[in-house]
C-alpha cells in the first residue's frame, strides 16, 4: 500500500542551499502517493526555480500571501485547510525563529498559523547556527507547540564544516511524513462503516435519493485502516474510490444497506453509521415508466427499516455511532438520536453551513456521549476523520 495515498502534503521550502533536495522529496512524497502543493519563500526562490518544484509537483507554485490571482485559484486558507500535514524542508534558521515566534508575514508562515494540520520541520543550517542558543530555543519552542523535528542529520556540510546541521534525506522525510498517519488504536478491531445515500425507486427510471457524496463515510474508512482496523465498508451509490485494504459491498436502497449490514454486523467491534439512509420509500415501486398526463401526481410512501436502532438493538451490538444531520438545536437532537436509537456516540453535523456537511470536501462536528460534548472545528473530511476514530478509540478504551 502506498503508504500516503490521497493525502494533502503541503511542502513548504525555505531559503538555504539544501533547498534543491526539495526538489527529491516532492518527488518521493508523490511517489508514496500524496498529492503535493509547495509554498517558496522568496529566499527558497533564489536557490532552486519554482519551475522545477512545478513540474515535480504537478501543481503550480504558491508563494505570495497577498496574489489575488493565486488567492483566486486557491486561498490561503483553503489551502491550510487542503493540507493533511505540512513539511518545512529545509527550514532555515530564520524560518525557524519566524515559526517559533508565530509571525504571518508571508504565505508559508501564514499557513503554519492557519493549519489544523501537523507541522513537520527539517532544519538545514551551518552546525554553529543549529548548536547556538538562539536556535535551540526556538526548537525547543517549536516542540512546545507541537510541530515534529525531523533531524538534523549530522556530517560534512556545504561550507565546508562538519556537525549536525544537514537536512534529513528526502526518503527519510517521506517515511517520517508517512509514519505520521499510521497509528495502532484500533489494531485487530474489526469495524463496519454505512456511507454515501441510499436510492429508493420510484419506477424503472426514476428514484429519490439526497446529497450525500459518501466523502464522510469513505474517509473515516480510511483513517480506521491506518488505525490498523479491519474495515468493511457498505456503500450506497457514490463516485467515490475504494480506500485501500477496504472491503467494499455496494448497495442501492435502504432495505439492501440493512440486509448487509445484518450479514456483517456479527464479531465487528464498532458499527459507524454515516450513511444518509432514505427515511421514506414508495410504497408500491411501479412496474413501468410512469406516464406524464395528469397535471398532479401523488406518490404514497412508507417508513424504512432505521438501520442504526437495528444495530443498537441486537444482542451482541459492537460500540455504535451514529451521525446526526441537523439544520437547527444540533446538540438538542443529537442528544435525543444518541437516547433514543440507543447509540454509544453522536456525531453531529449541521448541515446548514455553507461548505460543510453533504457533498463538501470539509467538515466540522460536535461529538455528543451521556456525559460529554466536543466539538472538532472545520477541517478537511481526512483530518475530522482521523480525529474521530482517535475519540472512538479512546472511548472504547475507557469504557
Ligand atoms: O457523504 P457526505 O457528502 O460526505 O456527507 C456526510 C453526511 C452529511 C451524510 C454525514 O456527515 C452525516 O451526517 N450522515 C448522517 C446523515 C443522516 O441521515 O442523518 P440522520 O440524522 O437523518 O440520521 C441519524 C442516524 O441514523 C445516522 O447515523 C443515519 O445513518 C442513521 N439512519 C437514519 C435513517 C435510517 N433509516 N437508518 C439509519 O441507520
Amino acid at each position: 500500500m502506498k503508504r500516503l495515498s490521497g493525502k494533502h502534503i503541503l511542502l513548504g521550502i525555505t531559503g538555504g542551499i539544501a533547498a534543491y533536495k526539495a526538489a527529491d522529496l516532492a518527488r518521493r512524497l508523490r511517489e508514496h502517493g500524496a498529492e503535493v502543493r509547495v509554498v517558496m519563500t522568496n529566499g527558497a526562490k533564489e536557490f532552486i526555480t519554482p519551475l522545477t518544484l512545478q513540474a515535480v509537483s504537478g501543481n503550480p507554485i504558491h508563494d505570495d500571501l497577498l496574489d489575488t490571482a493565486a488567492e483566486a485559484a486557491m486561498g490561503h486558507i483553503e489551502l491550510a485547510r487542503w493540507a493533511d500535514a505540512a513539511v518545512i524542508a529545509p527550514a532555515s534558521a530564520d524560518s525557524i525563529a519566524r515559526l517559533a515566534q508565530g509571525r504571518a508575514d508571508d504565505l508559508l508562515t501564514t499557513l503554519c498559523l492557519a493549519t489544523p494540520a501537523t507541522i513537520l520541520v527539517a532544519p538545514a543550517m551551518n552546525q554553529q547556527m543549529w548548536r547556538d542558543a538562539a536556535t535551540q530555543q526556538n526548537i525547543a519552542n517549536l516542540q512546545q507547540q507541537g510541530k515534529i523535528i525531523l533531524g538534523p542529520a549530522e556530517g560534512e556540510q556545504a561550507c565546508g564544516d562538519v556537525g549536525p546541521g544537514r537536512m534529513l534525506e528526502p526518503n527519510d522525510i517521506a517515511i517520517a511524513v508517512a509514519e505520521q498517519f499510521q497509528h495502532q488504536a484500533l489494531t485487530g478491531k474489526r469495524v463496519l462503516i454505512t456511507a454515501g445515500p441510499t436510492q429508493e425507486a420510484i419506477d424503472p427510471v426514476r428514484y429519490l435519493s439526497n446529497h450525500s457524496s459518501g466523502k464522510m463515510g469513505f474517509a473515516l474508512a480510511t483513517a480506521a485502516v491506518e488505525a490498523g482496523a479491519l474495515v468493511t465498508l457498505i456503500a450506497g451509490p457514490v463516485a467515490e474510490q475504494t480506500p485501500e485494504r477496504v472491503t467494499r459491498i455496494d448497495v442501492v436502497s435502504a432495505q439492501q444497506m440493512l440486509d448487509n449490514v445484518i450479514d456483517n454486523i456479527s464479531g465487528q467491534d464498532i458499527f459507524i453509521s454515516v450513511a444518509a439512509v432514505a427515511d421514506y420509500r414508495v410504497a408500491e415501486v411501479a412496474t413501468h415508466k410512469i406516464k406524464k398526463s395528469a397535471d398532479e401526481m401523488t406518490l404514497s410512501f412508507v417508513k424504512n427499516p432505521d438501520i442504526l436502532t437495528e444495530v443498537c438493538q441486537r444482542g451482541d451490538k459492537p460500540f455504535v455511532v451514529g451521525f446526526a444531520a441537523e439544520t437547527d438545536n444540533l446538540i438538542e437532537h443529537a442528544k435525543d438520536k444518541l437516547i433514543r436509537k440507543g447509540c454509544d456516540m453522536i456525531v453531529a453535523n449541521d448541515v446548514a453551513k455553507q461548505a460543510q456537511g453533504f457533498g463538501s470536501d470539509d467538515n466540522a462536528v460536535t461529538v455528543v456521549t451521556t456525559d460529554a460534548i466536543q466539538d472538532i472545528p472545520l477541517a478537511n473530511k481526512q483530518q475530522i476523520a482521523r480525529t474521530l476514530i482517535e475519540t472512538i478509540a479512546k472511548a472504547i478504551k475507557e469504557s
